[in-house]
């Protein structure tokens, strides 16, 4: 019953396949399945090693346009990546921000909900808003869902997420699975500001940068909030339980007259917290293992590191910023439906990452 990863008649759509994650991915379906990849993006630069690939066909596009959509869509599994997720935007470019994952994935869900491709939805642990300090474990289908007023605009973001995940559940005929991801961090996150990038990227590239420029770490409102870091390659295998747990039957769309049947997969009409419990940190502890493990890497005392100093958040990001205090997810369901569980230690995910980004920016 299980999907075949050895079938070459296979194509995955990924878009946002030149990002953080979709380029973790695409390494990974081309070594791991014989499937082949349709990706679309606006950035390929992450991916140059694939561009060439015989197994790969690549689109420059953003899903503005209908034709882009439809053609998305005519592949069986379809991996929706493509989102701005960069908090700094949220402010500053909140309209921008509500079209780009509410307008675009919407769109892509009503052509996937046409043509029967079974689409894998990223969304975003954020849609469970302004979580307090003593906040538990956070559950995909229990916990409820708020957010700050209008004028706090961090949560344009959130809101424009959480809609797109009402809609997606709500569409008749779609075929669909929707993941929450928790502070995926790893080679290729993000970008150095004034580098490859501007604006304030999320804090683990955030954070590796200023150690790199000799420059103190940030921590915004004293570093209290905590978040449960996730290592990418965690994160990859998730997917691939996902698509384990598609079956042939979903796959031949062309022997069902171009409309696939619904069957039992364990991860179809479902939402999944996709973290690991056991890195939760504070953000000023997050600060000082990341200054120890880059005086390691670089072999220099750490005393020699700037010390953190703490910023607010309004100072730093703008008007209208806002924060989650804790981000702790609960994992049973993906543990349950899927076997899946996170065990990539937090030392481990943040030393991978900062030699990633040591040997690419320095
Ligand atoms: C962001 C996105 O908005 C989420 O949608 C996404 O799911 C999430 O990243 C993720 O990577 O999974 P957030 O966790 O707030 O949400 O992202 P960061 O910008 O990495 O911030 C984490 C915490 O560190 C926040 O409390 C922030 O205020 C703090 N921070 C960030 C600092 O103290 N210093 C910095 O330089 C940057």
């Amino acid at each position: 019953m299980n999907l075949q990863f050895n079938d070459r008649s296979v194509t995955v759509a990924i878009v946002g396949c030149g990002g953080f994650i979709g380029s973790h991915l695409l390494d990974a379906v081309l070594c791991r399945t014989k499937w082949r990849v349709f990706g679309v993006d606006l950035d390929f630069y992450r991916i140059q090693h694939r561009l060439n690939d015989e197994r790969c066909e690549f689109l420059c596009a953003d899903l503005s346009n209908p034709e882009v959509l439809n053609r998305i869509a005519q592949f069986p599994v379809v991996v929706n990546l493509a989102a701005i997720c960069t908090p700094s935007r949220y402010m500053s470019e909140a309209c921008e921000v509500i079209r780009s994952n509410y307008d675009r994935p919407v769109a892509l869900a009503e052509a996937c909900a046409k043509s029967g491709a079974w689409l894998i939805h990223f969304s975003t642990s954020e849609v469970y808003g302004r979580t307090g300090s003593d906040s538990g474990e956070l559950s995909e289908d229990e916990t409820p869902l708020s957010f700050g007023p209008v004028g706090a605009s961090r949560w344009s973001y959130a809101t424009a997420k959480l809609l797109t995940e009402r809609y997606i559940a709500g569409l008749d005929g779609l075929k669909w699975t929707m993941v929450r991801p928790f502070n995926f961090v790893g080679p290729y996150m993000d970008f150095m500001p004034g580098v490859d990038g501007e604006g304030i990227p999320r804090v683990l590239a955030n954070f590796s940068s200023a150690l790199l420029r000799g420059e103190p770490l940030k921590l915004v409102n004293g570093g209290k909030a905590r978040r449960c870091f996730t290592g990418i390659y965690d994160a990859i295998d998730f997917i691939f339980a996902v698509f384990a747990a598609g079956t042939n039957r979903q796959l031949n769309m062309a022997d069902a007259g171009g409309v696939s049947e619904f069957s039992d997969s364990p991860a179809y009409s479902q939402i999944f917290n996709v973290g690991n419990p056991d890195n939760e940190v504070t953000i000023a502890e997050l600060a000082q293992r990341m200054r120890n493990i880059y005086a390691s890497i670089r072999e220099v005392p750490v005393e020699s590191l700037p010390q953190p100093e703490v910023v607010s958040g309004e100072d730093y990001y703008g008007v209208g910023y806002d924060d989650s205090m804790r981000r702790m997810p609960n994992v049973e369901k993906a543990w349950k439906l899927l076997g899946f569980r996170a065990s990539m230690g937090l030392d481990d995910c943040l030393r991978d990452s900062l030699k990633w980004f040591v040997g690419h920016y320095a």
